[in-house]
């Protein structure tokens, strides 16, 4: 299939090089019908903010049919829009008008899991152990007197036992929600499924997928039990012999070397359609060289780099995690990704108003220690402004433009993510990050709805913060993120090399870079530090990140030296 080319793209180098990709959170960005759950018509509608963000691409989160009970992550039938998001006229619709906008779409790949009501598990349930229909996911018998324990120790990433009991005494394994099967990817029958599934959306005229938890499809054959915790982010383990590299051992429900076998086949699928179209992988690998194999030149195009995301406010350790990515890719001959927010994690605007932002909680409760909105902001904007000078390509999650907070009051009853009810409200989960977005600070849910129904309640906070409330408003968060997008395509950052500027990072706490002729400084120190003299101000996280010559704290500029 042939797709039109982008308008005004002249460049050599793929697109998602240096994109700048806007993440779409489709329950949270805009509900056109009223029922409180956002939608992709509501999603069409508002594509001319994301036009005026001058983002390359959006990311859909998953808006498949699906029971909804990973938040669309549980995926009933790959290929039907739920009802509640609209229908594949309206996919077709939103995909054309960001075409249209000179926007690419990039949809999400839940292969690692099924929904328990998709016709596969629905057909596994009513078929026998060893049956052709249980094998396309992770049946096992149980271990103990009548087979009554799990068939190993694996726990679920969102807490709990990794394994569910079928009537019929045999068990499954579930990484994730018990409503989340593990499909049994040495199944050919699953391979040519997801074949199928890629097709239909690239047919559909997408330009990319994100593929959800890319680095678990394959499991360790034996299944051994694990005394380590199965998280996303602590899910591998390193030995710290000579050769960390050579001598890491995975753990056994994560990046098993047989996943890149999948990834160098899906590559050969895009490799039959034009217009550059690209994988992104969410693979919570560690050590970097491990991440960097995901896009080696025959497999994906990108691999988030959480390295950089699970940074505190600590200008070495940002370096460190710059320097460590950047070697492993170009090793492999590979751009690297950026990425400071999602779905998953804490939004950085509260994360870094904590007094230790490399908590790597995915959430905070009423009763835990409460970001500094003032300071978190600052430094928000500061460390978004260093990121999107970096050689790469950048992704940015709803609402991080308005400078969203966590929402860090959530009642009990209101949350929805399955990681709160299954670690007993110890962990109570991503809905903060995932509030509806506010639009208009005098309507109704801020203009997220027309009927002001939410599916999760807003904070009194985003009145202020509402689009509306920020438009045309110099210094406001979202007027920066515009100033960001249009200087850095002008300078054309996210293209070329950096180097690190150590005459300009006179003292701890301060990160200095150079790129594209542009000097960039970012200062996580607690004093302000003289900027080289007759320097010309491109940029400036906040309006007053120059003060009498100095940068002060909490803030970063772009500049060009004289
Ligand atoms: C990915 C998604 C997350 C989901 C999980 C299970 O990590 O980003 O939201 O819960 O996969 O599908």
């Amino acid at each position: 299939m042939t797709l039109e080319p982008a308008p005004a793209d002249t460049r050599t180098t793929p697109w998602w090089a240096d994109a700048v990709i806007y993440q779409v959170y489709p329950r949270s960005f805009a509900d056109a019908d009223g029922d409180g759950m956002g939608d992709l018509p509501g999603i069409t509608s508002r594509l001319d903010h994301l036009a005026s963000l001058g983002v390359d691409a959006l990311w859909l989160s998953p808006f498949y049919l699906s029971p909804q009970h990973d938040a669309g992550y549980d995926v009933a039938d790959y290929r039907q829009v739920d009802p509640r998001f609209g229908s594949l006229a309206d996919f077709d619709a939103l995909r054309e008008k960001a075409d249209r906008l000179g926007i690419r779409t990039i949809v999400d790949l839940v292969p690692n899991h099924t929904s328990d009501e998709h016709v596969w598990f629905q057909a596994a349930l009513a078929a026998a152990p060893g049956s052709p229909e249980r094998d396309r996911y992770i049946f096992r018998d149980g271990r103990g007197p009548d087979g009554a324990e799990p068939p190993n120790n694996w726990t679920s990433v969102f807490g709990g036992p990794g394994w569910t009991r079928v009537p019929d005494g045999q068990w499954y394994l579930h990484l994730f929600d018990v409503t989340q099967p593990d499909l049994n990817w040495h199944n050919p029958e699953v391979v040519a499924e997801f074949d199928d599934v890629i097709r239909f959306w690239l047919d559909r005229g997408v330009h990319g997928f994100r593929v959800d938890v890319a680095h678990g499809l394959v499991k360790h054959p034996d299944l051994p039990d694990w005394d380590g915790h199965t998280a996303m982010v602590e899910g591998t383990t390193r030995t710290g012999g000579a050769d960390p590299i050579e001598e890491h051992v995975p753990a056994p429900m994560f990046d098993q070397d047989g996943v890149h076998e999948i990834y160098r086949h899906w590559n050969d699928i895009l490799g039959e359609y034009d217009g550059d179209r690209m994988m992104v992988a969410e693979a919570w690998v560690e050590p970097a060289p491990r991440l960097a194999k995901y896009v080696r030149p025959d497999e994906m195009q990108q691999a988030f780099n959480f390295e950089f995301l699970i940074e505190g406010w600590d200008a070495a350790g940002m370096a460190r995690a710059v320097d460590s990515v950047m070697a492993a890719n170009e090793a492999v001959g590979a751009p690297t990704t950026w990425v400071l927010s999602n779905h998953d994690v804490v939004r950085h605007a509260s994360r870094f108003g904590l007094a230790d932002p490399t908590g790597r909680s995915a959430g905070i409760g009423a009763d835990d220690e409460q970001p500094d909105a003032g300071i978190g902001l600052r430094r928000a904007r500061a460390a978004t402004l260093a990121m999107l000078a970096l050689p790469g390509s950048a992704y940015l999650y709803q609402g991080e433009e308005l400078g969203l907070p966590e929402a860090t009051q959530l009642p009990a009853d209101a949350r929805e993510d399955p990681t709160f009810v299954r670690s007993g409200g110890a962990d109570v989960g991503r809905d903060g990050c995932r509030v509806p977005l506010p639009w208009e600070a005098g309507a109704p849910a801020y203009g997220f709805s027309p009927t002001g129904a939410s599916w999760l309640p807003q904070p009194a906070s985003f009145a202020d913060l509402a689009a509306d409330a920020q438009e045309g408003v110099p210094g406001s968060t979202l007027e920066l993120y515009r100033q960001m997008t249009a200087l850095r395509r002008e300078l054309h950052l996210g293209t070329g090399t950096m180097a690190w500027a150590e005459e300009h990072a006179p003292a701890e706490g301060i990160l200095a870079f150079t790129t594209e002729g542009v000097l960039v400084v970012l200062n996580t120190a607690d004093r302000a530090f003289e900027l080289p003299a007759g320097a010309e101000l491109l940029l400036g996280s906040v309006p007053d990140a120059i003060d009498g010559g100095a940068l002060v704290p909490d803030a970063a500029v772009w500049l060009r030296l004289p």
